[in-house]
């Protein structure tokens, strides 16, 4: 915790005149000032999310439910149940969008939409942390011409006060990928590489895959917020992605109640890294996960006196 602190007071001027530099610096130019280790950090798994080839298909109905829960299939649905979860984003990764409709339509077990009524179609809206979350059936295939279209979720995704992105989404090992038209585009405006999302089962037997949507938007609810980069900052977290071990490197900039705190992908806390009241300097801490917490997409949130100020993504992936 204590190798980077410096009790020496013209070292902490000269830290604390730094640490405003670079506050300022992350606050204004995010992608510039960033150090090389916080650039691969920022830049990883921050593709702005393309559209889909096919646009909106002929299968879209107009004015759909809004869900005031995560179950977008019923109970008795049948077909193999899903989880289907993520956070939505501006374009460098430096907001979470709260209140983002998230429209989401699909083809039940049999490859069939309900084209009279509403059934597998539902609008989500995410939470003040950007995270949205739908439980549904995987989709079935349908036949497109003589080829059968890969499993697949139609979104139509509008941040609040922006443009509406219409796209689809598809799942890793689906033989038909390769022969479909839209969901084999590797490169270009209809790229669908990063929409083709791995599905895992959860201890209850349902399929789980995360996907982050990245498209233009304001945000500000958290995030790297310029007005309060004065109270503290994260240097870096790494390594990224980690195992078993995350190094956290911090500044806190006037004497105040920290907490460094590790949010999952729903924005639950799975860890309090640190808790306590610091004075103005460096610091480090490391958080070691419990063993049986998931791989997956996680957050280090820096809390200066209850207020969150700043947070960084960071993955954990185990060989
Ligand atoms: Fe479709």
């Amino acid at each position: 915790m204590s190798d980077l602190k410096n009790n020496n007071p013209n070292g902490r001027r000269q830290f604390l005149k730094n640490a405003s530099i670079a506050a300022l610096s992350v606050g204004l130019f995010p992608k510039n000032a960033l150090s090389r280790e916080q650039e691969s950090q920022s830049t990883m798994a921050c593709d702005p999310t393309t559209k889909d080839y096919y646009g909106v298909g002929p299968f879209y109905t107009e004015n759909p439910p809004v869900r005031e829960t995560t179950q977008l299939a019923k109970a008795s649905e049948k077909g193999e149940r899903m989880i289907i979860r993520g956070r939505v984003m501006n374009l460098d990764c430096s907001e979470a969008l709260a209140n983002t409709v998230v429209d989401v339509w699909h083809a039940n077990d049999a490859g069939e939409y309900d084209n009279d009524g509403y059934n597998l179609r539902g609008q989500f809206k995410t939470n003040s942390q950007g995270f949205y979350s739908f439980e549904t059936i995987k989709p079935g295939k349908y036949l497109n011409g003589a080829k059968y279209r890969p499993s697949h979720i139609h979104f139509k995704i509008t941040p609040e006060n922006e443009d509406t992105l219409v796209t689809q989404l598809y799942f890793k090992g689906d033989s038909d990928i390769p022969g479909d038209a839209a969901a084999s585009i590797t490169s270009g405006s209809f790229d669908a590489t990063h929409r083709i999302i791995e599905l895992s089962k959860n201890t209850e037997g349902k399929l789980e895959g995360v996907w982050d949507i990245v498209v233009n938007g304001k945000g500000g609810n958290i995030g790297t917020n310029d007005l309060h980069l004065d109270k503290g900052v994260i240097y870096s977290v790494s390594p990224n992605p980690f195992s078993d071990r995350v190094e956290i490197k911090y500044g806190i900039f006037h004497q105040a109640q920290v907490g460094i705190i590790v949010y999952d992908i729903e924005g639950k806390e799975v860890a309090r890294v640190a808790d306590s009241t610091l004075s103005s300097e460096k610091y480090e801490a490391v958080w070691t996960p419990e063993p049986g917490l998931p791989d997956g997409t996680y957050f280090i949130a820096l809390k200066v006196n209850d207020l969150q100020i700043q947070y960084m993504k960071i993955q954990r992936l185990r060989r």
